[in-house]
């Protein structure tokens, strides 16, 4: 998964930069789709196509090729995460045809790469990398050999191409024009005053508009200064998968219409303050304190789409809750919500083994997919396998027009503005308040809630963003000394039960992906069934409960791991005999409000989501840029 960034500008698109070091500013707002290797290509005023990149973090390869130096009206950037072919200076992009006039960066994976690269290395093109993307560039200089003009010949490459891509390419025979195409991967185009831009996500071009387009897949086009030009590709995409020997054919077939956008800009509320760090030292510890804020904004935003998603659910039977990371976590939350607030059989099911459960599924059963990204490809294939079945397909996501909820019937969006920091914290949050709304809207719709108990329900969702708010404000600094003597550890334990459990599923997840400490979540009443055998003096094992019926189930495992002299630290609510307890039996107790446990799960898990991130930052590892990690995973 890759970021890339394409701008085209005009002689009066006032820029205090080069185009070098505003395409390199660029990739750092996507430095968190990846970052193993980056590269850029210019079209320079006197009209040379020069292309620098190498393996590496984009600020220290900023400096060694000299990105700032230069300039130019048009130009292409790439930051990588490797897919086919290791990180090396080979293989970064862009990626160019034997000529050197055109410029190509990808993101995404072409499946049929290998049998276009035997078919172009027999008519005689050279290849340097191992990536699937460089055949691109050189399908491009074929068809432009058969007099096709740089567009066509652009549409023709894409036209034979497999598989997911979110391409930008610049050709010297065309130099006003950034040529674009999507299939599954995601691409935007911002709309300048005198400059416009093509990426893989608004973050790059926050800072010079707000005005978006959210391409879909087999759209392409171009971007110059001042036009946007979409089109949809009729031909190919299928027609001519096996690449035959009469690229004419090809060409020929060639067919794509053009698509009227007026209906297509959004403008986009995100400030680039929201898109900065905003003073913090990480965008993690940003996103963490800005949940009060986006919990309220998704509040406020979702009452129609959850009430409509509600409806339609009035008379489903089963429901699938599908996710993957943390999004999983959430789904687990919102099947337990469904279960038990909605009275609807649901469960929780991780989406890369969705495959396993579909035979079962049919009409009358529905599946949500929750997926901030709305781009991860398990999920989007769980929901693209439930649709061939007549399930009816419900999408929860942070991102507006990405791919899941545009094949999904129905869509519930988050608001929790962009999420930069790789470990999700505010967009779990909001996926856990907006499906305690649905449970909710669903129960009423349903008949399982008077209005007195939805009017009290959602006023105990309302006042969420105070006690997170409140959460964060007394609990940082505890979190920040328990991070301390977190930071030795090599192992610790998550219990939990009902709520609890994916809570502790979920603060697993973020000390192993950010702090690299190995970190297990399971079923407190699992712990006389194994994995107590692990624990040893100082063994750090951390319970969470959301309420009194929670606690009461897990008290004796906190008083069997008490006893083997483990460091047992407690999240539990605030109820005094519960506090009294846990103040004898843990090393550490935080108490926090009592609430209805449907309403809890977004605040409860704020203490984990700081232990980690701490114990990440005293580790000495970049809590943004997790090793081995991309914040999306389109491949699969
Ligand atoms: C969680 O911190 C990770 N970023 C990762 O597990 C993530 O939740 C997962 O890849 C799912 O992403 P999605 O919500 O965009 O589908």
């Amino acid at each position: 998964m890759c970021g890339i960034i394409g701008v085209v500008a005009s002689a009066e698109f006032k820029r205090e930069r080069r185009l070098g070091t505003l395409i390199k500013q660029a990739l750092k707002h996507l430095e968190y789709r990846g970052y193993d290797s980056v590269g850029f290509a210019i079209i320079t005023y006197d009209g040379r196509l020069v292309v620098r990149k190498s393996r590496g973090m984009i600020d220290a390869v900023s400096v060694k090729l000299g990105f700032d130096e230069l300039d130019g009206y048009i130009g292409i950037g790439h930051t990588r995460w490797a897919t086919h072919g290791p990180p090396s200076d080979s293989n970064a992009h862009p990626h160019i045809d034997c000529r050197g006039r055109v410029a190509v960066v990808h993101n995404g994976i072409i499946e049929n790469y290998m049998e276009l690269k035997n078919y172009l290395m027999e008519r005689g093109h050279s290849f340097s990398s191992e990536t699937d993307s460089e055949v691109i560039p050189h399908l491009i200089e074929e068809f432009k050999k058969l007099g096709a003009s740089p567009y066509d010949a652009f549409k023709a490459a894409v036209s034979v191409l497999k598989g997911a891509y979110a391409l930008a390419a610049i050709d010297l025979d065309s130099p006003d024009r950034i040529f674009f195409a999507r299939s599954t991967s995601p691409l935007v185009v911002g709309i300048g005053s005198s400059e416009n831009y093509v990426a893989s996500d608004i973050p790059a071009f926050l800072e010079y508009t707000r005005n978006v387009v959210v391409l879909r897949d087999g759209e392409v086009g171009y971007i110059t200064s001042d036009e946007v030009h979409v089109e949809k590709l009729i031909c190919g995409r299928a027609g001519h998968s096996e690449v035959s020997s009469e690229l004419q054919v090809v060409l020929n077939a060639l067919e794509a219409v053009p698509v009227d956008l007026r209906n297509r800009v959004r403008e986009i509320d995100w400030t680039p303050e929201m898109a900065m760090r905003g003073g913090y030292p990480h965008f993690m510890l940003k996103e963490i304190h800005e949940q009060p804020q986006a919990v309220s904004s998704t509040l406020a935003g979702v009452a129609s789409e959850v009430r409509q998603v509600a409806e339609h659910l009035k008379g489903v039977e089963r429901v699938i809750v599908v996710g993957a990371g943390t999004s999983y976590h959430a789904s687990y939350i919102g099947a337990l919500l469904l279960s038990n607030v909605a009275g609807v059989w649901s469960i929780p099911i991780i989406s890369s083994e969705m495959r396993w459960y579909l035979r079962s599924l049919g009409e009358g059963d529905a599946v949500i997919a929750v997926s901030q990204s709305g781009e991860t490809i398990d999920t989007l294939l769980a929901v693209r396998e439930a649709k061939k079945l007549g399930v009816l397909t419900v999408s929860l996501s942070n991102v507006v027009d990405s791919a899941i909820p545009r094949e999904s019937d129905l869509v519930i969006y988050t608001r929790a503005g962009p999420e930069i920091g790789v470990a999700a914290t505010k967009t779990f949050t909001t996926q856990v308040v907006a499906l305690a709304y649905l449970a909710a809207e669903l129960a009423r719709v349903k008949g399982f809630m008077n209005s007195g108990e939805f009017t009290k329900y959602v006023a105990e969702l309302r006042r969420l963003p105070e006690i997170i708010a409140g959460v964060i404000a007394q609990y940082e600094a505890k979190a920040r000394r328990i991070a301390k003597n977190m930071v030795n550890k090599k192992s610790a334990f998550y219990l939990g039960r009902g709520y609890g459990l994916p809570i502790s599923m979920e603060g697993a997840l973020k000390l192993k992906e950010i702090a690299y400490i190995h970190a297990e979540a399971y079923p407190a009443g699992e712990s006389k069934h194994g994995p107590i055998a692990l624990v040893e003096e100082d063994f750090p094992v951390i319970f969470t409960a959301l309420s009194d019926e929670e606690y009461g189930l897990i008290k004796s495992n906190i008083e069997e791991m008490r006893a083997r002299y483990a460091w047992v630290i407690a999240v539990v609510p605030k109820i005094n005999n519960v506090v009294g307890e846990v103040l004898k039996l843990a090393s550490e107790c935080i108490p926090l409000p009592p609430l209805n446990p449907a309403v809890a799960p977004a605040a409860y898990i704020i203490p984990h989501q700081l232990i980690a991130y701490y114990t990440a930052v005293f580790k000495g590892h970049d809590p943004d840029k997790p090793r081995n990690l991309a914040k999306t995973v389109t491949v699969y």
